[in-house]
């Protein structure tokens, strides 16, 4: 089977999720979920991060049009968010549907955040197209570092599991069915001794908790 480099395969991933945008709109489909109900349990989940008793700081990356931003507000919370993301369509589109919240910033560019308190990454490592599991493994692992480097006090991430049903898997080349034991031993090994797994919300993926200000 032919293969892709991780930066063929992320340029290839640029034009997926784009045309999923220009078909769907700003909408679940539209960054590529089944449903709404599906991406609303996963920001339930990814928010657990966050203690939202004092305003915060947070990041949205991979934060496609933005729904986590909306999902923060429907909470009343107060906070500042930084969504970026690789693909210029979807910045644009975010920006456009938020242009009306101060609160709301976004780019595309990584080195323009700033240090947050918090960091959420909602289905961003899934589709690895032709890249080889080990390379885009290393290239999750590459993108880990980079996410604790940028928020003080944790953040939180999904993957598939590969403790999904072996035949769905198996007819699934393209996705990246991760191990969860895998990744909580490397967030506990790498960037805190308070680390969760969350494997218990009837999807077929997991989500990771890094707190570090315990
Ligand atoms: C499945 S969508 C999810 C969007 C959003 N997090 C949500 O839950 O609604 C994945 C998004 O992550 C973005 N993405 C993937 N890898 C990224 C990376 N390394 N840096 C920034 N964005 C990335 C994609 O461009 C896409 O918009």
């Amino acid at each position: 089977m032919a293969t892709s480099t991780v930066e063929e395969t992320l340029k290839k991933l640029n034009k997926y999720f784009s045309e999923k945008l220009e078909t769907y709109g700003a909408t679940a489909q539209g960054v590529d979920y089944n449903g709404p109900d599906a991406q609303r349990l996963r920001f339930e989940v990814l928010s657990k991060i966050i203690e939202p008793s004092r305003p915060f700081t947070v990041i949205d990356y991979g934060c496609g049009y933005g729904a986590f931003f909306d999902f923060l507000t429907t909470r009343n919370w107060q906070f500042e968010y930084y969504g970026v993301d690789l693909i210029e369509k979807m910045v644009i589109t975010a920006r456009e549907l938020h242009k009306d919240f101060p609160n709301a910033h976004f780019t595309t560019d990584e080195k323009e955040l700033p240090v947050a308190d918090y960091l959420v990454a909602g289905s961003i490592f899934n589709i690895k197209m032709e890249c080889p599991y080990d390379e885009w493994q290393q290239m999750v692992l590459d993108t880990l570092r980079r996410m604790n480097d940028l928020c003080s006090k944790g953040f939180a991430f999904n993957m598939l599991t590969k403790y999904s049903d072996p035949e769905r898997m198996a007819g699934r080349p393209d996705l990246f069915y991760a191990d969860p034991l895998f990744f909580f031993d490397f967030c506990k090994r790498n960037f805190s001794r308070n680390v969760a797994l969350l494997h218990d919300y009837g999807l077929y993926d997991f989500t990771i908790l890094v707190r570090k200000d315990l």
